[in-house]
């Protein structure tokens, strides 16, 4: 008898929703939607709607929505969408210090639950998260993608077919990279059915969809004030709907890549083949010198992101949970990883600043050990501490004029969730650091509060969230 298949979807959030009825509209098989207890009862309320739904639009599949991995047994497929979403203002690495925990508790619980499907990490920043997904669970690397070419590509072409005058289904146009500012749209080939795209549209407006194309995912962050959902959603349903019915399409996925393009041991966007065994093949497209040196940049800032992922799993030395209370496994990881993306961010300001004298450089990197004692000096008391101390932090920013302190406690105190407050206080060092008015001793001071702030609400953090 046939089976039914089953599609796991780790996250009950706006694109876990949108996955869901995606997935139910097409058949591709029943859905079980997966969120942390405290939102399980949304989780079923979401996957009862949806299923009510299935009468009116007419479809057989069944959904629902737990708060036990043990209900994904079997899956066929897994849409990793958890964590937490970009807000205005944000760049997707800003998330990596609050994401990496959640990342390996999935990677933990699918490598126990369903330990062969075919999994799509949607989870920002993309590739880094998928890298640790397949690194924490030692999953066969062609059974994992990161779903963003198939999204960066749809914006790429539905700009190139709004510029050209020409129906978007005739539009052929892919962007590699990493799932970043600095992505590469392939306009070497893109075509309208073959014809050159530049036949149609000038240079001046392909560099300005270039450009658009690379902010496209920000541009919707800025307008709704969240992540899109959409579009992302219907790009993972086209992978797994890919693997599940063995197409063998060609689309632009996070791979692992062995030294194709000259990269290897990492996830980037390439051209793959998904078919029946996952990711079977990557296609090797011949780029020229300009693109080939944005694919360079593109990795360069890839690899940067992972660097501070691989050097947090070897602080910690990637203990798997162990069954003592969630925070006492992620805080470390997220103290940790927000440090190092303070590192990051502030010598990447620095290096995109052009300040390169020895003076500013001496001045991230002491700050940035100053940051490393507070974090490492935190005891716990402290810790338990902290949410009060953001609350008075602002209100006693607020008399001393530091708007930078007080947006930064005033973000991290007024978040709902300790876990959003965690994204604020990494996110916020880095608009201070980008901030034209900052000085030098402001910067540095606003660092230290950032950590502080961090170690305030790591404590408190729990290992799986939804978007
Ligand atoms: C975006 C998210 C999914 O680009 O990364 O919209």
């Amino acid at each position: 008898m046939a089976q039914r298949r089953k599609i796991g979807v780790i996250g009950a959030g706006n694109i876990g929703g949108e996955l869901a009825r995606l997935c139910a509209s097409k058949e591709l098989g029943d859905v079980v939607m997966l969120d942390i207890p405290a939102k399980e009862s949304f989780a079923k309320g979401k996957a009862l709607d949806l299923e009510q739904n299935s009468s009116v639009i007419g479809y057989d599949s069944h959904i629902s929505g737990t708060g036990s991995w043990a209900d994904l047994a079997g899956a066929d497929v897994v849409i990793v969408t958890a964590g937490i979403p970009r807000k205005p203002g944000q760049s997707r690495d800003d998330l990596v210090a609050v994401n990496l925990p959640i990342i390996r508790d999935v990677a933990d619980n699918a490598k126990q639950h369903c330990p062969n499907a075919f999994v799509v990490v949607i989870s920002n920043p993309l590739d880094a998260m998928v890298y640790e997904f397949q690194r924490r669970a030692g999953w066969d690397p062609n059974m994992v993608a990161g779903m963003a070419g198939v999204l960066d590509s749809a914006r790429f072409q539905l700009f190139v077919a709004r510029a050209a005058g020409v129906s978007i289904k005739d539009v052929r146009a892919m962007v590699l990279g990493g799932h970043g500012d600095d992505m590469v749209p392939i306009l070497s080939q893109t075509t309208i059915n073959g014809v050159p795209a530049s036949q149609f549209i000038d240079k001046d407006a392909l560099a300005a969809i270039m450009k658009r194309t690379r902010g496209g995912g920000g541009e919707i962050v800025n307008l709704m004030g969240t992540s899109a959902y959409y579009a992302p959603a219907s790009s993972a349903v086209a992978m797994a709907e890919a693997y599940l019915q063995d197409q063998k399409r060609l689309l632009a996925a996070a791979c692992w890549l062995t030294g194709q393009y000259g990269y290897k041991d990492m996830y980037m966007g390439v051209p793959c083949v998904i078919g029946g065994k996952g990711v079977e093949k990557i296609v090797e497209l011949p780029l020229n010198d300009d693109e080939k040196a944005m694919l360079a940049k593109s990795a360069a800032s890839v690899q940067g992101i992972v660097d501070v992922v691989k050097k947090s799993a070897l602080a910690s030395r990637d203990r798997a949970p162990t069954g003592g209370a969630p925070h006492e496994r992620g805080a470390p990881h997220v103290v940790f990883v927000g440090y190092l993306s303070v590192v990051a961010s502030s010598s990447r300001t620095l290096r995109r600043s052009g300040a390169r004298s020895r003076a500013s450089r001496r001045i991230t990197f002491s700050s940035a050990k100053r940051s490393r004692s507070t974090v490492s000096n935190a005891s716990s008391s402290f810790l338990s501490w902290g949410s009060r101390q953001a609350r008075s932090t602002r209100s006693r920013s607020s008399h001393a004029g530091d708007s930078a302190a007080r947006n930064l406690a005033s973000d991290a105190s007024g978040e709902s969730s300790p876990v959003a407050a965690a994204a604020f206080a990494a996110s916020t060092a880095r608009s201070i650091e980008r901030s034209p008015t900052r000085q030098s001793t402001g910067g540095l001071s606003a660092r230290r509060k950032t950590c502080t702030v961090i170690c305030a609400v790591a404590p408190t953090i729990t290992t799986t969230t939804s978007e």
